[in-house]
């Protein structure tokens, strides 16, 4: 692992699988990245806690469930550091110093916790919930990441952890590495129900860990074209969730898909059809990985101790010169 390369740090709640849209917006993008910076791949379960508490075994369960996505789209563990939030000292540390920089005002009206709290429907929220982009600011400067590839909605995040680190540093001196957000290039996947978007807590993914059957079968039920109701009515390609699928996953055969769409050649079963055989192409090999790392679950384990391990080293080295620029180590 090359230590003269960039740094690149970004990771999952452990909440659950990851489905389509984590590929599409992350995975994919990380898998591409891997070879030119050193990757820090984050199983963020204390942060899954903030949501989740009341289900902590769903939670260590999906350390696992998460680490194999991501082993499974191809990220290469002799390449790539996975560890465990919760083992991680330096992040709890640094995320009580931290905490003192960031007023309450701002964490309110931070947009993404406001999202949350809709989506979540909560009426109150804890300081654990409101607090987690302080955390988040710890996960990304405790090794000094100078990347971070996320999709827009962690832009906020990302941005507290700037102001976080320059406030630190105008505060204490020049300790902490200033990190940048990398947008991916890919837009957010849409739900196969219609929803904006694909996500964990809306019922409407399809998973990296689907078979081949279930895919089909998502594929099969999802919404199209609501005024296309007889094959040989003229299809609305662009309001058709399953043609915005296409230009994603099959952007060879997109054009051509809209003309015949349009002019009513071909219907929305042949259609969804040919979907799911493209994304069924593109989870194969995943499905694959997957089976063997299901098979060897001690070496995934081993994965991310010895991840763990390393961050906490990168990390205890943080926390000393934090405390030598806050002027409290005796
Ligand atoms: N908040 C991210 C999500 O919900 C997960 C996450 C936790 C993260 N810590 C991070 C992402 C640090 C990037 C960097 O997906």
């Amino acid at each position: 692992m090359g230590e003269n390369r960039k740094r690149i740090l970004t990771g999952d709640r452990t909440t659950g699988k990851l489905h389509l849209g984590h590929y599409v917006g992350s995975l994919s993008q990380r898998v591409k990245l891997q070879d030119e910076y050193d990757t820090f791949i984050l199983l963020a379960d204390v942060q899954a806690l903030t949501t989740h508490f009341e289900h902590p075994e769903l939670i260590s369960e999906s350390i696992y469930d998460v680490a194999m996505d991501n082993l499974s789209v191809g990220l290469d563990p002799q390449k790539v550091t996975f560890f465990q939030q919760s083992q991680i000292k330096a992040i709890a540390e640094l995320t009580v110093f931290y905490s003192m920089l960031v007023s309450v005002n701002v964490l309110r009206h931070n947009p993404t916790i406001k999202t949350e709290v809709k989506q979540y429907g909560y009426d109150d929220i804890t300081y654990g919930f409101l607090g987690y982009p302080v955390s988040q600011a710890a996960d990304i400067t405790f090794c000094n990441a100078d990347l971070i590839p996320v999709g827009d909605d962690q832009l906020p995040h990302i941005e507290l952890a700037r102001k976080l680190v320059r406030r630190f540093n105008e505060l204490y001196g020049d300790t902490l590495h200033e990190p940048k957000a990398k947008l991916s290039d890919c837009p957010r996947l849409m739900g196969l129900d219609g929803n904006a978007k694909m996500g964990k807590s809306l019922g409407n993914g399809i998973y990296l860990s689907d078979d081949a059957k279930t895919v089909s079968e998502k594929v099969r039920c999802a919404v199209t074209d609501p005024e296309r109701i007889a094959i040989k009515d003229p299809g609305h390609p662009d309001i058709c969730v399953i043609n915005k699928y296409h230009k994603i996953f099959n952007e060879p055969e997109h054009e051509s898909i809209c003309e015949m769409c349009k002019s009513a050649k071909v219907g929305c079963v042949a259609c969804k059809k040919n979907l799911a055989e493209k994304l069924n192409n593109l989870l194969d090999p995943f499905r694959e990985r997957r089976a063997y790392y299901e098979e060897h679950r001690n070496e995934v384990k081993d994965i991310i101790m010895t991840g763990s391990k390393r961050a906490n080293q990168i990390g205890e080295e943080t926390v000393r010169k934090v405390k030598t620029a806050m002027h409290i180590e005796l």
